[in-house]
């Protein structure tokens, strides 16, 4: 796939100039990921009861069932059943074909005026779009899951033509650390489309579960789905392949792809579990009940893991109807290779140099079993090691240099590097989120350069938000760690980095808040809380910088164990510790109310990350 992006100079210019471009100044106005090119103009449609969607007289299928998915949407809130008819030539939203439209596929036009909402694409996923961004004008109470009444339904009228930059939008979930059910799967899926996201790439294989039902080797789902924590407590779950098929029966009425992966020739355990005999040592083994990455593998020098895998495969292709399919590659041990008399003839026999070599091997085998099914493989960046299969996608995860590399040999590029796409990381003050490591703030994921200067553009397909679910015990966590630093990674992936605009963004994002609100969506509020930079200076003193991430905040601090209030000192310029303090108490404001939350720091936990930020 090809970077689908034909925005003409334009659109562009008719955005930053014209007198009539009005965003960000009313609330109806909060589209996300941004259009690519909007204008206002006077007036308002108003969506009632005797509003009907017009798909036209040859009422195609596909059209039909995209104004079904949204009369469903309205008709929770608004209580309002709109009919779905052939035409409407007032007081309707027209769904519209219009394969002549000067657009990409992905694209669509939305004219709304005060009789009329118009949705124009090429193909049905534009028209879909086209309706996402209709949903974000009409108030955020249209979010509800229950009838609201008393709202005036309005939609601003404006004029907008809009396309994606990337044709890959995607997002990853690991279910192995911790299961999720088909469900809360879904519910993931109708949140990633309101945001016009395309691909979820599902992580169901690992060394801590197994989630994918394979017929003919049963103990993988009765083996290797069910984990024994270190506590003693039981984590179990997998999906049958009648499951599957429901998710990706849904993905698709979204206009979502879903992407297995299948991990190897690492991450492993819970197959190996299950089958013993496909690693070196035979095992017996026990699913991986700590956090980290198992050292054993599978075997790569004996054939029958070939055919394992190859079995595995047969089953989870027809699965899944899109083009690819994941076969992870990362962060393989090799120790177990390096002394395994199969491993060691593998080498032997195919003049293998080295243990990357022999990785490579491994996985050049699988992807030319998958490519013969007539799919495109993707891999973590590991799999340039050794040298890269035929055709393979690669996925630059420890940073870009893997995607520049992969796209200098002339593969495509999926981006996921950890500085500004891993979800599981922190995204506030450690002192006051959920344990994790690591830190990416919704700026970090905002402000990214998905293209590197020095690769051909054409071969970026896209990138993808990550979460790996180690920190994250159960949904509303996930829907935490994802929202809203995934807005941002879905604004980066659609919108031209030339438009995009951090706090013109943090608006929408506020917006949208009110949005999840309705619609029982967790998500972080980490925006609104302290930034606190504690450093040595050259005398060795301990001093304290503090910023907010957003603008429009007043952060207010104490060192003598109060609560702090707009009463307190207000903070400046860089701190001194004050004589005999032990902690730092500090919260950010919003005119006169706390807006986010209160962070106590002990001075000593200061001089413990003064320390650790001056080793980076
Ligand atoms: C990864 O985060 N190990 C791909
Ligand atoms: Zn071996």
């Amino acid at each position: 796939m090809k970077r689908a992006l034909s925005i003409s100079c334009l659109w562009i210019c008719l955005l930053v100039l014209s007198s009539s471009v009005i965003m960000g100044q009313d609330n109806h106005l909060d589209i996300t990921p941004t259009p690519q090119s909007l204008v206002q103009k006077n007036g308002h449609f108003i969506l009632n009861s005797k509003t009907s969607f017009a798909i036209g007289k040859t009422q195609r299928a596909d059209l039909k069932k995209v104004a079904a998915y949204f009369q469903s949407k309205i008709l929770y809130s608004t209580g309002y059943n709109l009919n779905i008819k052939n035409s409407g030539s007032s007081n309707a939203i027209s769904l519209q074909i219009d394969k002549s439209l000067k657009i990409g596929n992905e694209g669509y036009q939305l004219t709304v005026t005060p009789k009329k909402v118009i949705v124009k694409a090429k193909t049905p996923q534009g028209v879909f779009y086209g309706m996402q961004s209709v949903m974000q004008l009409l108030p955020p109470q249209i979010e509800s899951e229950t009838i609201i009444d008393n709202v005036a339904w309005e939609i601003p009228c404006v004029e907008i033509k809009d396309e994606p930059a990337y044709g890959y939008r995607g997002m990853m979930l690991d279910v192995c650390r911790h299961f999720h059910d088909v469900e809360f799967v879904k519910k993931q899926l109708d949140i990633m489309a309101m945001f016009k996201m395309n691909y979820f790439h599902w992580h169901l294989t690992d060394d801590h579960l197994w989630t994918i039902e394979i017929k003919k080797y049963p103990r993988l789902a009765e083996v290797g789905s069910v984990r024994r924590n270190a506590d003693g407590s039981i984590h179990r779950g997998f999906y049958t392949q009648e499951q599957i098929k429901e998710v990706v029966a849904y993905a698709a009425e979204r206009y979502i792809t879903v992407i297995p992966e299948v991990e190897l020739p690492g991450h492993a355990l819970a197959a190996l579990t299950a089958y013993p005999e496909y690693s070196c040592t035979g095992g017996p083994f026990e699913l991986r009940n700590k956090w980290g990455v198992e050292d054993n593998v599978y075997c790569a020098g004996n054939d029958k893991t070939f055919e394992f895998l190859q079995d595995i495969l047969e089953e989870v292709i027809p699965l899944f109807p899109g083009k690819f399919l994941h076969i992870g590659g990362d962060e393989c041990y090799k120790g177990f290779w390096e002394k395994c008399p199969k491993c060691k003839m593998r080498m032997q026999k195919e003049h293998l140099k080295n243990l990357e070599e022999l990785q490579s091997y491994f996985v050049k085998r699988v992807a030319a079993m998958v490519q013969k099914r007539g799919k495109q493989v993707i891999g973590w960046d590991e799999i340039l090691e050794g040298g890269l299969a035929p055709e393979a996608i690669v996925m630059s995860w420890r940073g870009m240099k893997g995607g520049i590399e992969a796209a200098k040999q002339g593969h495509s590029v999926i981006m996921t590097p950890t500085d500004h796409c891993y979800l599981d990381f922190y995204q506030g003050d450690p002192t006051v989120e959920p344990n994790t490591y690591s830190m990416l703030r919704l700026q970090d994921c905002y402000k990214y350069q998905l293209i590197p200067d020095s690769v051909d553009a054409s071969l970026i397909m896209g990138g993808q938000g990550n979460l790996w679910t180690e920190s994250v015990p159960h949904y509303r966590q996930v829907e935490y760690m994802i929202w809203p630093r995934a807005l941002a990674i879905s604004e980066t992936l659609w919108t031209d980095a030339r438009l995009r605009n951090w706090k013109f963004f943090v608006n929408r994002v506020e917006q949208q808040f009110e949005r999840f609100d309705r619609s029982g969506v967790n998500y972080a509020r980490s925006i609104y809380d302290p930034i606190i930079y504690p450093h040595w200076d050259k005398e060795h003193q301990l001093k304290i910088a503090m910023k907010t991430e957003i603008e429009g905040l007043s952060l207010f601090y104490t060192f003598d164990n109060t609560i702090p209030d707009i009463y307190s000192n207000m903070y400046t310029d860089t701190l001194s510790i004050p004589k005999n303090a032990s902690m730092l108490r500090v919260a950010a404001y919003k005119r006169q109310e706390q807006a986010g939350r209160l962070i106590d720091i002990t001075i000593d936990a200061l001089k413990k990350r003064a320390a650790e930020g001056e080793k980076k």
